[in-house]
């Protein structure tokens, strides 16, 4: 034991400044929701203004710094992805008009235009590898869809790993096509990852363990939590002392030890510190990283950024500048592969990105009541389809399909809410349940309002509640709509379940 870890300790790279770097471990519960990103170069301007590090006080930069340089200069946006409209009204979605999807797949139903998706694969199409959190929307269709675009997948568990699979993704490779990230391992998915040969990302010294006990030999990464995080809502926060994800970063060095020990080879780093969050908060990963990696040294084959890139859901909120946040990247990975000696793959982990604004939630308006001042749309859908909004008090864009004729109408201030017997049912409520109202078109019952960039942790997140059978999913591409999944019938519901001979 003694003899492995001193040998250890001489192995990796030496970059001399494992002690000499601390960076203040911070939780920021900033509530990010209200203000749009602010873009990457501007964040860090605004630190250089302030005198202060991007990382925080405390961080010191492992290797010497070196100048930053953005492909644009900073405030300018020409080269993301155009704006998207915020209508109220809807006539269509990818060219079909939602009528017809409506009458041809019934309501509620998620609808996803492909043609999103495939935009924002290529925006991000600079990483060397863009690796799909499928957890956002893991239809085997979406994941087959990703494939053939050269997307590689993340898995969180067993059924997550047979859904790649069963999409056409081989287990193992290089760069692993599926890699399994997680905190614990259920016996499942260990017997399942052995057998399979499939690349695990450890988030715990347990599983670092478990897996070197079963398959000594392996090559495995490491998802560190650097100590700090920032998501859209506390609970998609995935850094710091509160959060339950990853090895705490102080642990790396005995994590080390422990992968050496069990004769497994760590060859890669993973950070990933909220969903939804904001590049001035992703950016202070990129210190938190090269730190780590400085602890790794010559077996460090690949750094994961993770996932957490913001899409706009509110009118005013801009895309993230993701060619400055590939730059801050891009020049931190060739800093490492200098020190490393060696190249470097660099790889990002989104869901919400690549999704969120493919989907719409389309839905019928089944009555419409007023309770004092408030009018309510109540419509077919609830939170057992779209959970996001009473989770996390979630916005989401909504818009009116008239069935009656294409006549413009007036907007009021409704809230909308969903068929369940619960009153948190609500669509448009904010973080602690407070009910709110959005600007809707008229509407009468019969019409079909839509919920929209709903694509990400949408149908993925729907329940059984109230027995409501799980929404349909139809896929649009070239100009024609293909169902995905079908709507649960009421065997499917009770499927499983017996009454057992008892007095
Ligand atoms: N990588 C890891 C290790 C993750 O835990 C996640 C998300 C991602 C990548 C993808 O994050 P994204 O790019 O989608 O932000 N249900 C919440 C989001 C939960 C995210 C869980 N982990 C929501 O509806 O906002």
């Amino acid at each position: 034991m003694e003899h492995l870890y001193h040998c250890w300790r001489r192995s990796p790279l030496d970059l001399g400044i494992q002690s000499a770097c601390r960076w203040q471990p911070q939780t920021c519960h900033t509530p990010a929701r209200r203000r749009a990103p602010l873009p990457l170069t501007a964040a860090l301007l605004a630190c250089e203004r302030r005198g202060q590090s991007p990382a925080g006080d405390g961080w010191r930069p492992p290797f010497a710094p070196r100048p930053i340089r953005f492909a644009y200069e900073p405030g300018d946006v020409s080269h993301m992805p155009t704006r998207t409209s915020f209508s109220p009204f809807r006539t269509e979605i990818a060219g079909i008009p939602v009528a017809e999807l409506a009458q041809r797949y019934g309501t509620p139903t998620y609808v996803y235009d492909s043609a999103q998706i495939a935009e924002r694969i290529d925006d991000l199409k600079a990483f060397d590898v863009v690796r799909y959190a499928q957890k956002a929307c893991s239809n085997i269709a979406i994941l087959d869809f990703c494939r053939r675009r050269g997307v590689l997948v993340d898995a969180v568990s067993y059924g997550e790993m047979r859904r790649a699979m069963a999409a056409g993704y081989t287990p193992a490779g290089n760069p692993p096509p599926i890699i399994f990230t997680a905190d614990i391992f259920d016996r499942e998915a260990l017997d399942f990852v052995v057998e399979q040969g499939i690349h695990v990302n450890c988030g715990s010294p347990d599983m670092i363990a478990q897996l070197g006990q079963r398959a000594p030999g392996r090559e495995i990464t490491l998802r560190i939590n650097p100590g700090f995080g920032h998501g859209h809502s506390q609970k998609t926060n995935t850094g710091g002392e509160q959060s339950k994800h990853g090895i705490w970063r102080e642990q790396l060095a005995d994590c080390l030890y422990q992968a050496d020990h069990h004769g497994l080879s760590v060859t890669g780093l993973h950070m990933h510190i909220g969903s939804g969050t904001d590049l001035e908060h992703l950016a202070q990963v990129v210190g938190a990283m090269e730190e780590a990696a400085a602890e790794l040294g010559r077996s460090l084959r690949s750094i994961s950024v993770g996932g957490g890139l913001p899409i706009p859901y509110r009118e005013g909120d801009d895309y993230v500048d993701l060619a400055a946040y590939y730059d801050l990247w891009n020049a931190a990975r060739a800093r490492l592969a200098s020190a490393v000696g060696h190249e470097l793959h660099l790889e990002i982990e989104p869901g919400r990105y690549l999704v969120a604004e493919s989907g719409y939630l389309v839905t019928e308006i089944r009555a419409i009541k007023q309770m004092g001042k408030n009018t309510f749309y109540l419509v077919d859908a609830g939170f057992n389809n779209l959970a996001r909004p009473i989770l996390y008090g979630a916005y989401h864009p909504m818009s009116i399909v008239s069935t009656r004729g294409s006549g413009e109408r007036p907007l009021q201030d409704v809230v909308v809410g969903g068929p369940l017997c619960e009153s948190g049912d609500i669509f448009t409520q904010e973080e602690g349940g407070y009910v709110a109202t959005r600007a809707l078109p008229a509407a009468e019952v019969g019409d079909l309002l839509v919920i929209e960039k709903a694509g990400a942790y949408g149908s993925v997140m729907g329940s059984n509640y109230n027995s409501k059978p799980l929404a349909p999913e139809v896929l649009i591409a070239d100009g024609k709509s293909h169902l995905i999944r079908a709507r649960q019938s009421f065997d499917d519901l009770i499927r499983g379940e017996s009454i057992p001979q008892i007095d």
